[in-house]
């Protein structure tokens, strides 16, 4: 299968009139009605791109991505790249660019937001922040983002989900690797598929990176995550069948379990064979990518901003098809044959 699909004229107008009608009804996608609407409205985009992004979520597909280019974003309308992600939620210049990612998004499931990250937004601005620009949280630059799935410690985290670029005039790159592209020993495999690792919370659903000019935050929405600070549960880091296997990835926050020498061993070679893996993408403005995030692991490279107005300016969505629920119990090729 190709992973890149570009978008032609006639594809594009049909996905301007729909952008249009949702446009004309509403102001803001960050709400179940939009969010819904949404929805409905993706059954009606052109049929070869939808066919496509039905075939990436079934499962037939490997690759675990795909790539839509060809959405052209008019880079004076959607105004200056904020500097900040606490932007307003209402009244937004570039609402049309919302709307084309969380309807392409739709496609395939229903987009989420954590109450735990930006209150339940569900799409994130990713932007350069000065203070950040080395930690391991979206808005770091001078140091490479490490490999994760996201909220891999999380048993909610999305099926899939997506990211859409505005502006990468710095040309960061964003990098993929899939599970069944990493060349490990079975012994390795084995150790990963057993519970001797702890993931952490990442830092992006702390409180302190959660305050807003935008709303009041409410202390107890934390407490499930101080309760995995707290008491963290060892899992493996590879699950499911074997023939279509699954990982929860997260180098920057997961450690093996206390004096596990032969786990810690086993995850320094699935974090070296996921650099081997290693695809990069480098994404231009209107670029949407489509990533499984039960198949995929995804980083960034290091850039250089200038925080200025037009510096790097991404989007993600996160989706829910339910695919996890039994996704295991399923045949690896024939994809709707319950074992
Ligand atoms: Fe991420």
């Amino acid at each position: 299968m190709d992973r890149v699909y570009t978008l032609n004229k006639v594809e594009l107008s049909e996905i301007k009139a729909l952008l249009g009608e949702l446009y004309a009804r509403f102001s803001t996608v960050e709400n179940e009605e939009a969010a819904l609407a949404c929805e409905v409205a993706a059954t009606r985009l052109p049929a070869g791109l939808l066919a496509l992004l039905r075939i990436v979520a079934s499962g037939y597909a490997r690759s675990g991505y795909i790539l839509i280019r060809g959405f052209e974003i008019d880079d004076e309308a959607i105004g200056d790249s904020p500097q900040h992600w606490d932007q307003p939620w209402h009244d937004r210049p570039y609402l049309r660019e919302e709307l084309f990612q969380v309807l392409l998004s739709s496609a395939i499931g229903g987009v989420f937001g954590w109450r735990t990250q930006e209150n339940g937004r569900f799409l994130r601005h990713i932007v350069p922040i000065e203070s950040v620009k080395n930690e391991q949280l979206g808005g770091s630059s001078a140091t490479t983002l490490m490999w994760h799935t996201e909220e891999a410690f999380h048993i909610g985290r999305a099926d899939f989900f997506t990211l859409m670029c505005y502006r990468n005039r710095e040309k960061a790159t964003t990098n993929i690797a899939c599970v069944d592209d990493l060349d490990l020993p079975e012994a390795t495999v084995e150790i990963l598929r057993q519970p001797r690792f702890i993931i952490f919370p990442d830092k992006s659903h702390t409180p302190v990176e959660n305050s807003s000019e935008q709303w009041k935050l409410n202390a107890e929405a934390f407490s499930a995550i101080q309760e995995m600070m707290d008491n963290p549960q060892s899992v493996s880091l590879i699950y499911g069948r074997s023939d279509l296997p699954m990982m929860r990835v997260d180098q920057a926050f997961v450690s093996p379990v206390d004096g596990d020498e032969e786990a810690a061993a086993a995850l320094a070679e699935l974090h070296e064979a996921l650099d081997r893996a290693a695809i990069t993408l480098q994404m231009e403005p209107g670029d949407i990518v489509l990533l499984d995030n039960l198949r995929v692991a995804h980083g960034r490279s290091v850039y250089q901003p200038d925080y200025g107005p037009k510096h790097r300016w991404m989007r993600r969505v996160n989706i829910d098809n339910g695919r996890r629920i039994n996704f295991g119990l399923r045949d690896s090729q024939k994809i709707r044959i319950m074992l």
